[in-house]
C-alpha cells in the first residue's frame, strides 16, 4: 500500500493543497511584520506539501487584492513566486480567485473622484484583469475558481451590498455570465469554476446556487464545475448532505471538485478553546474516513474530480484564527509540527 496521500487516491482523483507563502517567499509578511525566521525553519508544510499533494493552489497569493494594484498596474511578483514553487514542484495548478467579494481592492469599486465606479468601468477593469492574468499563466494552470461565493448565506440568491458585494451593485446580475465568458477566453484549456461554501450545510443556498448554475447551462455560459469549499466540523453536515450536494450539481452534467477542505474541531462559533484530545482526533479521523468514502463513490460516479485540502498542517490553517481569533483549531490531517494525525493514518489506510 502506498505512504503517498495522491498515489493513494490515484484511480479516484487528485488530492490538493493551499499553500502559504510562508513557504516559498522569503520575503513572506504579514500585514508588514515577518514571522520570527526559527518559526519559519521549523515548518515542515513546504516537504509535507511536495510529498502529499500533487494539486497545488496559492492561499492568499493569487488574489486579485495582491495582484491589482491600481488602474492597468498589476504586481505578480508574489504570484509569480507560488507558479514556480508550484512549477518546480511538478504539481498541477489552480487559481484562486478572480472575482470575489473579499480580498478584492477598494479602488476597482471607486471612480477616483470620490464616488462609485461606474458599470462600464467596473466591467472594463474586470475584462482586462482576467485578460492580463491569463495573458501570464494560462498554460500552466488546469482549474479556475472564476467567481467565489457569490450566493448570498441569508437570502439564496445573489450578494447584494448588504452582504458586503458591489460586483452585482454596480455590474448587474449578469456580471457572473461575464466573468466566465471573459475567463474562457483568457484561459481556454482550463476547467472554469464556480465556487462557494455552505452548499453541503444550508439547502436554501445550495438550491439557490443550484439555479444559479443551471440557468449559467441553459444560456451556454462555459462554467464546467463546482467548488464546494468544505469548511466542516467534525460533527456538521451529515456525510449524506455531502453526498446530496455532489450529485444534485453532479446531474446538471457539471464536474464537481472540493476546493478548500478542512475538518473543525469546534461545532460552534461560541465555543471555547478546548484541549484536543486523542479522541478528538479519533472522532475526526472517522468523519475524514466515512467523507473520503463518499467523495470515491462520486468519483467513481464520474462526478468528483479533485480535493484540495485548505493547508496543509495545523501549524498554518487559517481556522487558528476563525471564526474566532487565536482560539486555534486542528482541522488537517497534519499537526503543528508536521506529524501525522490520526485522520491522515485512516485515509493512507
Ligand atoms: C483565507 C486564507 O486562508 C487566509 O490566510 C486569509 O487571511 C483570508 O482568506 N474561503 C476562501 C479562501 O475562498 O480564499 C479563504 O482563505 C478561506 C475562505
Amino acid at each position: 500500500m502506498s505512504e503517498i496521500l495522491f498515489e493513494k487516491y490515484k484511480d479516484y482523483f487528485r488530492v490538493g493543497a493551499a499553500i502559504s507563502g510562508i513557504i516559498y517567499d522569503e520575503d513572506f509578511n504579514f500585514f508588514g511584520h515577518k514571522p520570527p525566521q526559527d518559526f519559519v525553519k521549523s515548518l515542515k508544510d513546504g516537504d509535507i506539501a511536495k510529498k502529499h499533494f500533487n494539486l497545488f493552489v496559492a492561499e492568499n497569493d493569487t488574489k486579485m487584492q495582491r495582484i491589482y494594484t491600481a488602474e492597468d498596474t498589476y504586481d505578480f511578483s508574489r504570484a509569480d513566486k507560488f507558479i514556480k514553487f508550484a512549477k518546480e514542484s511538478g504539481k498541477d495548478i489552480r487559481w484562486h480567485t478572480l472575482v470575489w467579494h473579499n480580498q478584492s481592492p477598494q479602488w476597482i469599486f471607486e471612480d477616483g473622484k470620490g464616488g462609485r465606479a461606474s458599470k462600464q468601468q467596473l466591467a472594463e477593469r474586470t475584462r482586462k484583469y482576467i485578460m492580463e492574468v491569463g495573458k501570464r499563466y494560462s498554460d500552466v494552470i488546469c482549474s479556475v475558481d472564476v467567481v467565489n461565493e457569490c450566493i448570498s448565506d441569508k437570502k439564496f440568491n445573489l450578494r447584494t451590498e448588504e452582504d458586503h458585494s458591489l460586483w452585482q451593485e454596480i455590474l448587474g446580475p449578469d456580471y457572473v455570465d461575464n466573468a466566465f465568458i471573459w475567463a474562457k477566453e483568457a484561459f481556454p484549456k482550463s476547467s472554469l469554476v464556480l465556487n462557494d461554501y455552505n452548499l453541503e450545510v444550508i439547502p436554501g443556498k445550495r438550491q439557490g446556487f443550484y439555479e444559479l448554475v443551471k440557468g449559467m447551462k441553459e444560456r451556454g455560459i462555459p462554467v464546467d464545475t463546482v467548488g464546494l469549499q468544505m469548511h466542516i466540523n467534525i460533527e456538521d453536515p451529515a456525510v449524506e448532505e455531502i453526498e446530496k450536494t455532489i450529485e444534485l450539481y453532479g446531474n446538471l452534467g457539471l464536474n464537481v471538485i472540493v476546493t478548500e477542505m478542512d475538518v473543525s474541531v469546534y461545532t460552534q462559533m461560541e465555543e471555547a478553546k478546548k484541549d484536543i484530545t486523542q479522541e478528538i482526533l479519533d472522532r475526526q479521523a472517522e468523519r475524514y474516513y466515512k467523507i473520503f468514502e463518499c467523495f470515491k463513490k462520486e468519483a467513481k460516479n464520474g462526478i468528483l474530480k479533485d480535493v484540495i485540502f485548505w493547508g496543509v498542517t495545523d501549524a498554518l490553517s487559517w481556522k487558528n484564527n476563525f471564526p474566532v481569533r487565536g482560539r486555534g483549531d486542528a482541522p488537517l490531517l497534519f499537526d503543528n509540527k508536521g506529524n501525522e494525525k490520526p485522520a491522515f493514518a485512516k485515509l493512507i489506510k
